[in-house]
């Protein structure tokens, strides 16, 4: 079909089989904006959520079509797009429309990409890092040899905190409810790392913090967590909330917070301003992007899939199965399933 991509589309509210391949339109560019040919676009719960009609694309963003991030070239710019020609290896958060052939966004929402990751490696980057250090450095005010909890230290935006903090010279903990998880992030250097269920988890926390408690918690779990925050947090900690895995709903006791003089913050990314999300990206890719040349931060791809099985690669999210991320790629390359 002439002017037509292959995209992700959500037929309906409902499960993994709701997803379909489906031909629709090519994107246009507006003004400002960048027309993409992705290469690769990562899976985030937020994607689960949309999928099963719980969290609508924001204004502007493709209603059907999900993806909050890609990688890709660019392949035409809008004559006020500045920074970026065709040809470039880019890549950026978006409000939606990431799990297509093409996208556009624009041009101050587009990163490079390092020279020395591929296209799986950076579209594992934009959301789970951008997520992660708003969260530790922004909101959270991270400062060097300060103790970081990082709840999900699996997940995409976990295994990210986890290096983020650690590059910022705090000295990050991990909570993860599976063993195997902990056992490869802490063979991976990434440590500790304790399982949230264990009944000892919190004196283990605080002993790994020598006794003082934990100055910010990067919260992906909400309301079951409550009641180890409480008990972990150090004085003039900050909790972060970023995730409500767990659910939004339990009781705090409001004394605590004033005993302790904390810090609690609310944050999410997709539903930001473009300015907000341009300064973020500016920021982010100032300050981290070399780091990933020199290896001191490497993004976590669980697996791959092609584009063809995005079905799977719900399922198998929605399982708790994968250490890091999920990645959608756009060649149905039969070597690279299941990789
Ligand atoms: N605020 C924002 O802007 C923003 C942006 C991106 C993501 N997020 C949030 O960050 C969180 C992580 O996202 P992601 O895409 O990185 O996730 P992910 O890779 O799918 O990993 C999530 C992991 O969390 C753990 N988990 C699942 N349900 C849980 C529960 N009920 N209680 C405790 N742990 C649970 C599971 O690991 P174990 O079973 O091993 O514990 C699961 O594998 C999500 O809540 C997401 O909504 C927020």
């Amino acid at each position: 079909m002439l002017g037509g991509m292959r995209a992700v589309v959500i037929t309906r509210p409902g499960g993994p089989e709701v997803l379909e391949l489906r031909e629709v339109p090519d994107p246009l560019p507006g003004p400002e904006e960048l027309l993409v040919r992705v290469r690769a676009a990562s899976l985030n719960r937020a994607d689960l959520l949309q999928r099963r009609g719980l969290y609508p694309a924001p204004p502007g963003a493709p209603a059907e079509i999900p993806g909050l991030e890609f990688a890709g070239e660019v392949e035409a710019c809008g004559p006020r797009a500045t920074g970026h020609a065709p040809g470039d290896r880019v890549m950026g958060i978006l409000g939606g429309g990431g799990q297509a052939e093409k996208l556009v966004l624009h041009h101050r929402t587009c990163m490079p990409v390092p020279r020395s990751l591929t296209w799986e490696q950076a579209a594992a980057i934009p959301e789970a890092f951008l997520t992660a250090y708003d969260a530790l450095h922004v909101q959270g005010r991270l400062a060097a040899d300060e103790s970081v909890l990082v709840q999900a230290a699996g997940s995409g935006v976990g295994t990210a905190a986890f290096q983020l903090a650690r590059a910022g010279g705090g000295s990050p903990i991990g909570l993860t409810r599976t063993a195997e998880k902990r056992r490869r992030l802490e063979e991976a250097g990434l440590r500790p790392v304790f399982d949230p269920d264990d009944p000892s988890a919190p004196d283990r926390v605080i002993r790994a913090t020598g006794g003082r408690g934990v100055d910010l918690i990067l919260d992906l779990v909400g309301a079951a967590a409550w009641p180890l925050h409480a008990r972990v947090l150090a004085e003039r900690g900050r909790i972060v909330v970023i995730g409500l895995l767990s659910g939004s709903r339990c009781e705090i006791d409001l004394g605590l917070l004033m005993k302790k003089r904390a810090t609690l913050v609310g944050s999410v990314l997709r539903s930001r301003s473009l300015d907000e999300k341009a300064a973020l990206t500016r920021e982010f890719a100032e300050r981290m992007l070399p780091l990933f040349s020199r290896g001191t931060l490497s993004p976590w791809v669980h697996c791959s899939f092609p584009l063809h099985r995005v079905r799977d690669a719900h399922a198998l999210m929605e399982r708790n199965e994968n250490l890091g991320k999920i990645v959608l790629t756009m060649e149905d390359d039969p070597a690279a399933e299941g990789r």
